[in-house]
């Protein structure tokens, strides 16, 4: 038997413009999930996910009828190893998460980047971490049809990264602590819709977006090295320049902002959305000495305080 675990992200600059190649600023964080992996001596693929309620169930012939998304990430994830390395068996596969599917911490992506070197692990076939990222994202876009891949970068890689679409600059920010409090609004956002939306949005008034795409870039070319320099005033700072441009997307929702508001209010150095907006989660940045004001005053604004460290290790066998 073994088991692979990778761990979740938070987008901290950049979302929607890195799906049109500008670049964006992802964190991984310290809540993981593991997949292990057992061959069988028979075809039959065997899933038992204990976050999901699924024990021992024969997925390998039914994922059309599949009501969870993960399961059919954890399976396009072994077809397409299959198929890149020739090879066929059943499998008994086991998960495990330290986070909710629904709080948008990236859990389609560390599922299959895990559920991949696992595999890589068990059949003896040598990849680096290009070629996981390849595959995984490859199997993000055969389920999902959409999105930049950067929460499978930091599922693979970890730490922070500087992230341009399909993995074409994946760039590490050498930091080993980053002082973020994250809140949680209560609400899935619905990433496909919002990402459908910004086209749409882009095709109608491709100057203004593409504005708004361009100031983010530079946003993101400065955060890369405030963010280097631990300068979180800045970093802060830039943060709210970049909450104010997705606000201009029209992203942001009332949850968001209540949340964000409180965190400023009570002294954060800057407060954004992370990720596709709507819902999800905020980011604040506070002094250690700080944060708890901070994630007191999201609490009282309605939130959900996520504890995560920042940044975490990349894919890693167990
Ligand atoms: C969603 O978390 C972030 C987006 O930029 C989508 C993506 O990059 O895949 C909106």
């Amino acid at each position: 038997m073994v088991k692979a675990s990778a761990p979740g992200k938070l987008m901290l600059f950049g979302e929607h413009a890195v799906i049109y190649d500008k670049p964006c600023i992802v964190a991984s964080v310290d809540h993981r999930i593991s997949v292990s992996l057992e061959k069988r001596n028979d075809n039959n693929i065997i899933l038992t996910a204990p976050e999901l309620s699924i024990k021992n169930q024969i997925i390998s012939d039914n994922l059309e009828k599949s009501h969870f998304k993960k399961v059919s990430f954890i399976l396009a994830a072994v077809n397409n190893f299959f198929k890149k390395c020739d090879l066929k068996s059943g499998l008994d596969i086991k998960t495990q998460s330290e986070f909710s599917d629904k709080i948008g911490l990236g859990s389609s992506s560390a599922v299959i980047v895990a559920a991949i070197k696992g595999l890589s692990e068990l059949f003896k076939i040598k990849m680096n971490e290009k070629e996981i990222f390849d595959l995984s994202y490859q199997t993000v876009l055969d389920v999902q049809g959409l999105g930049s891949g950067f929460d499978v970068a930091a599922a693979v890689y970890g730490g922070i990264l500087l992230f341009v679409t399909g993995g074409k600059i994946i760039s590490p920010i050498e930091i080993t602590d980053m002082p973020l409090v994250v809140g949680y609004t209560g609400i899935k956002a619905d990433t496909p819709t919002l990402v459908k939306m910004i086209g749409e949005k882009l095709l109608k008034e491709p100057d203004r977006v593409n504005g708004i795409f361009n100031e983010i870039e530079n946003i993101v070319n400065l955060a890369k090295v405030e963010i280097g320099n631990k300068d979180w005033r800045k970093v802060g700072h830039l943060m709210n320049l970049n909450q104010d441009l997705l606000r201009r997307l029209g992203i942001s929702s009332k949850e968001l902002e209540n949340l964000i508001k409180a965190a400023l209010d009570s002294g954060a150095y800057g407060a954004k959305l992370s990720g596709a907006g709507g819902g999800d989660c905020m980011i604040a940045l506070a002094d250690k000495e700080n944060s708890n004001n901070v994630k007191r005053a999201i609490e009282k604004a309605g939130g959900k305080i996520i504890e995560a460290k920042i940044p975490a290790e990349g894919v890693r066998s167990e």
